[in-house]
């Protein structure tokens, strides 16, 4: 009978194996479609229901994803998939399931020094890059640079510039087009590559900063809110550009004006470049005399997130000569104005009164760089 028994007893067995290794693949999978799915879930998903202050709603994926993500964006290497041990993702653990889903869903402690991204959007060079170069000097990891020029220009960056290899795929933009918006959006899904990012400043080539960089950055990275002006203006230059075909999905009482130069927190920037919806009302039906890049995120932010803004810019211009265009200050008035803009006083930062307002302004011409520096 035993004899008998065996070819049976084997099958029983083998059985018992395949049913062994079925449960542990089962295992295996389902462990990485944790690790895989609730990070995204728990750090960006959350993010924009959420309307506490900016710092822990700012959650960082894993440390091994900010490494890739940091890695690529240092220009050292692609980004590229890390095998799970690289990132000290181990399959077999002795977690209950408990533990294990707990792991996967806490934030994560902030692992990284928090970066400013400067997008500049420029036709081509920088005339006040030397300026820039000194401001930078010594704060190393606690900003990233990216370049939007025209595509047919060919930039000459030495190699110990902070602007060599900063230049990002560009096309070309036309003023008051949505190709204004798809630039700035560009450069914002650009600087979103790299998850230590978490300010986006835009910048023109005429620009420069108000103060120094430490200032600036504790501004911004202290600023629970982001600063895209945002204003509604009855004039013609206003609510005058609003076309009635943009109904029912932006109502001229939602519709806004403001400046170009924002602004924005890493939540906000994640908004702006996965909006379709709003994007295609304004390549539809803002046409001339309405201009894209001063009316698309001032009334989408004012749509979507309005407590997440303060409705104005931290980059200072001079309207006050009336015409089409801002003044532009040449070398004879770059010193005295400068202090008269480092004196506006009547701001608000994080609700409280504010002795600064800009810590950007424009437009300056190349030859204002010797009296700055
Ligand atoms: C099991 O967990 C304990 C801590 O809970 C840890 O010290 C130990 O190294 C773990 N063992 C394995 C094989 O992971
Ligand atoms: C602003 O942030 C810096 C760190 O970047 C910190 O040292 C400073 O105390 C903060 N200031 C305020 C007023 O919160
Ligand atoms: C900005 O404007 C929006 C809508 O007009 C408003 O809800 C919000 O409170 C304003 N923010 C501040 C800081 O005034
Ligand atoms: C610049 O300075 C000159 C001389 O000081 C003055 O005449 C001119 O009005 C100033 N321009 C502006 C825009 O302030």
């Amino acid at each position: 009978m035993g004899s008998e028994n065996k070819p049976l007893q084997i099958n029983f067995w083998v059985f018992y194996f395949l049913l062994f290794l079925h449960m542990v693949s089962f295992c295996i999978v389902s462990t990485l479609y944790y690790k895989r799915v609730s990070f995204p879930v728990s750090s960006s998903h959350e993010t924009f229901k959420d309307s506490s202050p900016p710092s822990p709603r700012l959650l960082p994926p894993p440390k091994s994803n900010a490494e890739a993500a940091g890695a690529g964006f240092h220009g050292a290497s692609k980004v590229t998939g890390m095998s799970l041990e690289k990132q000290g993702v181990y399959l077999i653990h002795n977690m209950s399931d408990t533990e294990l889903l707990r792991k996967v869903s806490t934030p994560i402690p902030q692992i990284f020094v928090p970066k400013v991204a400067f997008l500049f959007l420029t036709p081509g060079p920088l005339p006040l890059a030397q300026l820039w170069e000194l401001f930078f000097l010594g704060h190393e990891g606690r900003y990233s640079i990216y370049i939007h020029p025209n595509p047919s220009y060919k930039d000459t960056w030495p190699p110990n510039s902070v602007f060599y290899n900063r230049r990002i795929p560009s096309k070309s933009v036309s003023w008051g087009e949505t190709s204004m918006i798809d630039a700035e959006r560009r450069l914002l899904a650009s600087a979103l590559l790299d998850i230590s990012n978490q300010r986006f400043v835009l910048l023109s080539d005429s620009c420069i900063p108000v103060f120094d960089f430490i200032t600036i950055y504790d501004y911004l990275i202290n600023s629970t809110q982001s600063f895209v002006a945002s204003q509604d203006d009855p004039r013609e230059t206003g609510r005058g550009r609003y076309s009635p075909n943009m109904m029912p999905h932006i109502t001229v009482e939602q519709w806004r004006k403001g400046s170009q130069w924002f602004e924005v927190h890493r939540d906000l920037a994640v908004l702006i470049v996965s909006d379709r919806k709003y994007y295609n009302i304004f390549r539809e039906h803002c046409r001339e005399p309405c201009l894209c890049e001063e009316h698309y995120l001032p009334t989408l932010v004012n749509i979507l997130h309005p407590e997440m803004n303060t409705n104005r810019t931290v980059t200072w211009v001079d309207w006050s000569q009336g015409g089409p265009h801002p003044t532009t200050y040449g070398r004879r008035n770059v010193t005295s104005e400068l202090k008269r803009i480092r004196k506006h006083a009547d701001c608000t930062h994080n609700g409280k009164e504010h002795a600064t307002c800009f810590l950007f302004a424009r437009k300056f011409l190349p030859d204002t760089i010797e009296p700055l520096i």
